[in-house]
């Protein structure tokens, strides 16, 4: 979605961006290059691994109008302020939710169940809960709910009901553990169309993440930093954090929306990137 991005964000040489999910730091580069050497981009990322990548690409294109910040977005007003003077309002900033290419494909993480390694879907040290605490403590109903909410999951009470039975014998560990059991609540067949644990770990990184209120804790607070004209763009691949960004438009007064209805990726980048199928983006502008 990056021309989408850039495009929906009119950027402005000379502007101060934010990018609050640095990530592979594909916006980020193409904002510093916008942007030119008058204007500064802020780049947040709860993930070390991200900050230590942009650095190294930075150094490489010597890029000298980044400030990289390993934070949780959420705290975006305050970081803003920590860098740039008082009087100072931000252009333009850019959310793109949820987990990078980079940390799915990490071997030694547990977002993907391909991978056999504890437990730990946090994005960052600083994470709101822990995974392994989520699997072997929580209610069976509050497992029920995040499976369904976050995970869109059919199954949830049923998986989550097995969980419960599973860790009155032994603690819930790994991914394997937990792929292991879910698997056996799913009938036998040769093929699925995705594996029956995606949902659940989908659902257990939000919850582990807190990504939801996270999000709306920043949204709540943009309007502070934003100059008058300035922009934001909210790129969500959950329809629960697309109703958040929809709502937060509905009844925000200073913020309008600059196109009724999400724009979802083009064909031929969900041929290129699959994961942008679910995609929608939604962007506004500031009114007063
Ligand atoms: C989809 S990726 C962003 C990809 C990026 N646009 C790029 O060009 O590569 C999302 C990133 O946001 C980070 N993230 C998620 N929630 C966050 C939060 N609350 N605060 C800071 N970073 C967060 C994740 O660690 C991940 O690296």
């Amino acid at each position: 979605m990056l021309s989408e991005v850039v495009k929906h964000l009119a950027v402005k040489p000379g502007g101060i961006y934010i990018d609050c999910t640095l990530g592979g730091a594909g916006y980020t580069l193409e904002l510093a290059k916008r942007v030119g050497p008058k204007g500064r981009v802020l780049a947040l990322d709860m993930d070390i691994a991200a900050i230590s990548n942009a650095k190294e690409k930075i150094a490489k294109q010597a890029i000298e109008n980044v400030i990289l910040v390993q934070e949780n977005f959420k705290n975006i007003a305050p970081v803003f302020h920590e860098y740039f003077k008082k009087e100072e309002l931000v252009d333009g900033i850019v959310f793109d939710l949820g987990l990078s290419s980079f940390q799915l494909s990490d071997k030694k993480r547990s977002f993907s169940f391909q991978n056999d390694v504890p437990l730990d879907m946090a994005f960052g040290k600083k994470a709101e809960k822990q995974t392994v605490e989520i699997i072997n403590n929580y209610k069976l109903l509050d497992l029920t709910e995040i499976f369904r909410e976050y995970g869109e999951e059919k199954n949830a009470y049923k998986i989550a009901k097995a969980i419960v039975l599973e860790r009155k014998k032994r603690k819930i560990e790994t991914t394997q553990d937990l792929v292991d059991i879910i698997v056996k609540q799913y009938p036998k067949r040769a093929y699925y169309k995705i594996h029956p644990a995606t949902k659940v770990f989908q659902a257990l990184r939000i919850e582990t993440n807190q990504e939801f209120n996270n999000l709306k804790t920043a949204l709540a607070d943009i309007s502070k930093i934003l100059k008058f004209k300035g922009r934001i763009v909210v790129v969500s691949f959950h329809s629960g954090e697309d109703r958040i960004v929809k709502q937060f438009f509905k009844n925000n007064e200073e913020i309008m929306p600059i196109v009724k209805k999400p724009v979802v990726a083009s064909e031929n980048e969900v041929a290129s990137n699959p994961r942008a199928r679910s995609a929608k983006l939604r962007s506004g502008i500031k009114v007063v």
